[in-house]
């Protein structure tokens, strides 16, 4: 008889940005034997059915972290290999998506300037098919959170900002329309954030679990989203139930 799936959760205003670094693609082919390519292939095969789980809970906003800006350091051949994954996920599946579904949308961080133009162009095509449309989700590509406040420091600069503020970098991130992730999830079990969202995730709560990306489940997001639940989320203030003790 066939596993009944789990029923998903809803959730509410205080879960409604989630970044998600999907790491341990690599290990996952190892284990199995398997090219890291095998690895990266079926990663890229989950992220669909991941996406369609949190938007039928009710979050609006997901930030995935596909290839950051220290990825360039690995083998020619396996960045290659990514970056031919990442176009054929966008042109055969994305592009479908926002064409069939008139709640999808996608946007990019990170610096397009250096993905070949086939791949910059696929991305610029994306976000001009869908504005304003409820669900986000956003791809981090070429993606680095300290690559993104300096770009923001300087575009506030450019502006006239003097002194910048904390306001004036958070407007100029890649980020400027979406809200900062309550929650950050990261498989493959290494405690780090590997310069994923470092600026916005200043109070995230971060949700590590040791399964590698490609493994990731419906039950995976319920465990994470109860343990956000569990959270007590202070930014920096006091409960109320100890506020004048
Ligand atoms: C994440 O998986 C994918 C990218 C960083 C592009 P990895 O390729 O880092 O997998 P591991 O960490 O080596 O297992
Ligand atoms: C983080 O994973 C980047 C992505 C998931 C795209 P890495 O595998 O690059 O991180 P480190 O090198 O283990 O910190
Ligand atoms: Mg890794």
């Amino acid at each position: 008889m066939a596993k009944k799936l789990l029923e998903l959760p809803t959730v509410d205003e205080r879960l409604q940005s989630i970044g998600i670094i999907m790491d341990g693609n690599g290990r996952w082919a190892k284990k199995r034997m398997l090219p890291r390519s095998a690895g990266h292939v079926a990663g890229a095969k989950i992220i669909q059915k991941i996406l369609e789980d949190l938007r039928a809970m009710g979050v609006h906003h997901v930030t995935l972290y596909a290839f950051s800006t220290e990825n360039w350091k690995r083998p020619k051949e396996e960045v290659d290999g990514l970056m031919e994954l990442i176009y054929k996920y966008l042109d055969e599946v994305v592009i479908e998506k926002i064409k069939t579904d008139k709640d999808f949308s996608m946007c990019f961080l990170g610096d397009k300037s250096v993905l070949s133009e086939k791949l910059r162009s696929k991305c610029i095509e994306i976000e001009n098919m869908a504005k304003n449309r409820p669900f986000v989700c956003n791809l981090a590509l070429n993606y680095g959170g300290r690559d993104e406040i300096v770009h923001a420091v300087n575009a506030a600069i450019a502006e006239g900002c003097n002194p910048v503020t904390a306001e004036d970098i958070s407007r100029h991130l890649y980020t400027a329309n979406s809200p900062d992730p309550d929650l950050i999830i990261r498989t493959g079990g290494d405690l780090r954030v590997s310069n994923f969202l470092i600026w916005q995730g200043a109070y995230s709560e971060l949700y590590v679990t040791d399964t590698l990306w490609p493994d990731f489940n419906r039950e995976e997001i319920v465990k994470a989203v109860n343990e956000f639940y569990k959270r007590k989320r202070r930014f920096g203030a006091l409960d109320p139930e100890d506020a004048g003790d």
